[in-house]
């Protein structure tokens, strides 16, 4: 049904994305956030939501000719079930902007802005099309803003610098009107006004200096409370998308088999456990003798074999699942170990892949240049001080977490990444090797090299280990500016009897 075009100030309607079915004096609205049923809905409340999901209308038009009673129910429900509604602003006749709440808390407050106030675009806001509209969005906000006019879209354009609304006013929309507009994108937190010393919050706040875009973004949809869309093991792709194996087919390539050690052995010769959590530290230098193949065999053994796998047919949503030594969420297992050969008694230089099933190297990449990429790029990390005798390289099967988890699958393969260096730390601390994570590495050119596919599987993490120096590797000195804290002494003692010192 075609409405009326509401008179400049503020609307309100259901969103598109939610739906009301009017039963008798029950009303049930629904939408991606869940159902609201309202029960002993009178005509006059029945006929106000008829309204609210055929267009936009003005608030206190919504609000008059209903009974006391019905009005507060209204007005509750407005309060209540912000999800569920969208909010236009009106300037010059058009519904120009439209609001979604994408986060509870309190509606935002417009502000004023007068004719020659300089505003500008947060350094967190971005335009992009969602759902086949053109949004505005920042984490910073608490609405998702919805460009409906082609005025607003202008308007929005220009703002990558500063403006005032003298400056942005014309003949589709006069001053008064824009300083509305903006005033609604202030309010919100999409656009910054200037200070009184011409600043935006954005860039001054030391705090918000201190974030960068993609961070904020990131840290602000990786967990529910912020955003509207939903988020966790919701299983969005299932029955359209199959999952990916819960063990990657090997490439083709030259193989390795690896030593399987014994438990008993490893038993027998590996420090208490507290000897090896508190007598950790990264290492950056090596021993003279290199690592050798069985202490790698060990190593990735006891690090990131495949212990048992579940078919598809013993899962309920026909996702075969495996399990390592760590822990994973969803027992997704998406991470993969590449190795990056420099030096290694008994293993050819090269790049390899370990093939955690199999418990054996195949080879990727016999390239010497791509090799010496990748391991110039480790050193670099270390500030040069670090020529590791293996790079280990973690990638992400992406796809194998997203399958499952909407939001937050990209958060989860970094905190898998955390889990596999830990693990990684204190088997090679138990074994005697020289183990250091990092944190840079190239992503882009790992894909090449290990003839990835950089939105199916790219590196998320990088780990040097070698052999340890003979001798002791010093410790935490006072005159260096350490205070030795609550039980220190635990890891003195424990890196003495690991033979650091
Ligand atoms: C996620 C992560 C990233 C790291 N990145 C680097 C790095 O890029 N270069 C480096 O030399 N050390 C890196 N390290 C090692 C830290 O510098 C080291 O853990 C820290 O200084 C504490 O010393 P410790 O490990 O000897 O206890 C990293 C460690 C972790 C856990």
């Amino acid at each position: 049904m075609q409405t009326p075009t509401p008179t400049d100030g503020t609307v309100v309607r259901f969103r598109d994305d939610a739906r009301a079915e009017f039963q008798a004096d029950r009303v049930v609205l629904t939408s991606p956030a869940g159902v609201v049923a309202m029960r002993q809905v009178g005509s006059g409340l029945g006929a106000a939501l008829r309204r609210l999901a055929d267009g936009p209308v003005d608030p206190a038009v919504l609000l008059s000719g209903l009974t006391g009673r019905e009005a507060a129910q209204l007005r509750g429900f407005l309060d209540r079930a912000p999800h569920l509604l969208a909010w236009g602003v009106v300037a010059g006749g058009h519904e120009m902007l439209r609001l979604e709440r994408t986060s509870p808390g309190t509606q935002y407050a417009p502000v004023t802005v007068a004719p020659a106030v300089r505003v500008r675009l947060s350094r967190f806001a971005f335009c992009r099309t969602r759902e086949g509209a053109l949004v505005l969005e920042s984490p910073l906000a608490r609405h998702r803003v919805l460009l409906v006019h082609p005025v607003a879209r202008r308007l929005v354009a220009e703002l990558g610098t500063p403006r005032t609304p003298t400056e942005l006013a014309g003949d589709d929309l006069d001053v008064a009107a824009v300083g509305t507009l903006l005033g609604h994108l202030v309010g919100a937190g999409l656009v910054d006004a200037a200070d009184s010393a011409g600043g935006f919050e954005s860039e001054v706040d030391l705090t918000l200096r201190q974030w960068s875009f993609h961070d904020l973004l990131f840290h602000s949809r990786t967990r529910p409370g912020r955003y509207d869309d939903p988020i966790g093991g919701i299983y969005p792709h299932r029955g359209e998308i199959p999952p990916l194996p819960a063990v990657k087919e090997p490439p083709a390539g030259r193989t390795v088999e690896l030593y399987r050690p014994e438990l008993d052995e490893v038993l027998a010769r590996d420090p208490a456990f507290t000897v090896a959590l508190e007598g950790r530290r990264s290492i950056r230098s090596y021993g003279e003798e290199p690592l050798t193949l069985r202490q790698l065999g060990e190593f990735l053994y006891r690090v990131g074999r495949v212990r048992v796998l579940r078919g598809a047919e013993g899962d309920p949503t026909g996702n075969e699942i495996v399990g390592r030594p760590y822990p994973t969420g969803g027992s997704a297992y998406e991470i993969e170990l590449y190795l990056t050969v420099r030096r290694c008694a008994g293993l050819d230089a090269g790049i390899w892949f370990y093939d955690s099933a199999a418990h054996r190297l195949v080879l990727v990449n016999d390239e010497p240049a791509d090799q010496a990429a990748m391991l110039d790029i480790a050193a670099g990390a270390t500030g040069g001080e670090a020529d590791g005798d293996v790079l280990i390289t973690l990638t992400s099967r992406f796809q194998r977490l997203s399958w499952k988890y909407a939001g937050i699958a990209y958060g989860m393969t970094l905190r898998h990444c955390g889990v596999v260096y830990q693990t990684m730390y204190l088997v090679a601390t138990a074994m005697g090797l020289a183990p250091c994570g990092l944190g840079i590495g190239d992503a882009d050119l790992t894909a090449r090299v290990l003839r990835l596919d950089w939105l199916r599987e790219t590196s998320v993490g990088d780990f040097l280990l070698g052999s340890r120096p003979a001798g002791e590797l010093g410790t935490w000195r006072t005159e260096d500016g350490w205070q030795l804290l609550n039980g220190a002494d635990w890891a003195l003692r424990a890196g003495e009897e690991l033979g650091l010192g």
